[in-house]
């Protein structure tokens, strides 16, 4: 980890104060960066591949410093390693960083989350019964989850929606482990629960996150109805392509939060 700190700082120059997180589908979100540096090259940042995701950190200057783009995430499901982001999100605490905003792809449970929507995650519920602070010793691991996902960053969300003319709905997100999709059986449940939009990441990622003080924002591209919504029988491929064609908006509301004041 201190190798990939150590590199991370020089490569930098100055306080990387943002890292965004890019989902599947999504690393055309990071447009043109000023450095690019593989995850092969960062001890602790995943390795290996999934499709759809690229395995690459791309730096960017702003007027507050520098923000890191994480093109690609290790998912639970590749591993069983509910701390599969931890190596990551650590280094990147290490450099000083304050605010973290995930994106991911997710299926939508409510009738109008149709495929295309962003939605910003107000909540979780962690359905996989899995959990990224097992394991860690010491009271901090007792980590509150009241305002996990920011208000203060929230807010922040929603006013750059405005600026950039993006429509951004809201909801709650349930973490299912994956690799399979839900059953339309399991996603009838995560709507009686309160869950809006089920997906396979984000929430061991909040939860390393909360636990080394970030602060975290969240937006959902909404690639598919969930199984069984509206006769929806989700693949991959279909998350894939969805994604790409929702990533020009995901960048337009990324770039406008990154311009926009915390106030
Ligand atoms: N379920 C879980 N994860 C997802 C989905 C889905 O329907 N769509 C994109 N990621």
């Amino acid at each position: 980890m201190s190798h990939a700190r150590d590199r991370l700082r020089s490569a930098a120059g100055r306080d990387i104060h943002t890292a965004v997180v890019l989902g599947t589908g999504l690393a055309a979100v990071a447009g043109a960066g000023d450095v690019v540096i593989p995850y092969a090259e960062l001890p602790g940042f995943p390795q290996g591949q999934v499709s759809g995701h690229q395995g690459a950190l791309v730096l960017r200057d702003d007027a507050r410093g520098c923000v890191a783009f994480l093109l690609g995430r290790a998912h639970y499901y590749e591993s069983g390693d509910a701390r599969a982001m931890a190596g990551a999100l650590e280094t990147l605490a290490a450099l000083g960083l304050r605010n973290l905003v995930l994106t991911c792809a997710a299926g939508g449970v409510r009738e109008d989350l149709a495929p295309g929507s962003l939605a910003l995650i107000t909540d979780h519920i962690n359905f996989s019964g899995a959990n990224p602070l097992i394991g860690v010793a010491g009271d901090a691991r007792f980590t509150p989850m009241v305002d996990a996902y920011d208000p203060a960053l929230r807010a922040r969300m929603r006013r750059a929606a405005g600026s950039a003319n993006v429509a951004l709905q809201e909801g709650v997100y349930m973490w299912f482990s994956g690799p399979s999709f839900e059953t339309p059986a399991e996603v009838r449940m995560a709507g009686l629960l309160g869950a809006d939009l089920v997906g396979m990441s984000t929430v061991p990622e909040t939860i390393l996150a909360r636990h080394l003080g970030l602060r975290v924002a969240a937006v959902a591209l909404v690639t598919n109805y969930a199984a069984g919504v509206h006769g929806g029988a989700p693949e991959h491929a279909e998350t894939k392509r969805v994604a790409a064609l929702g990533a020009e908006k995901m960048q337009a509301l990324i770039a406008a939060f990154l311009e926009q004041d915390d106030a």
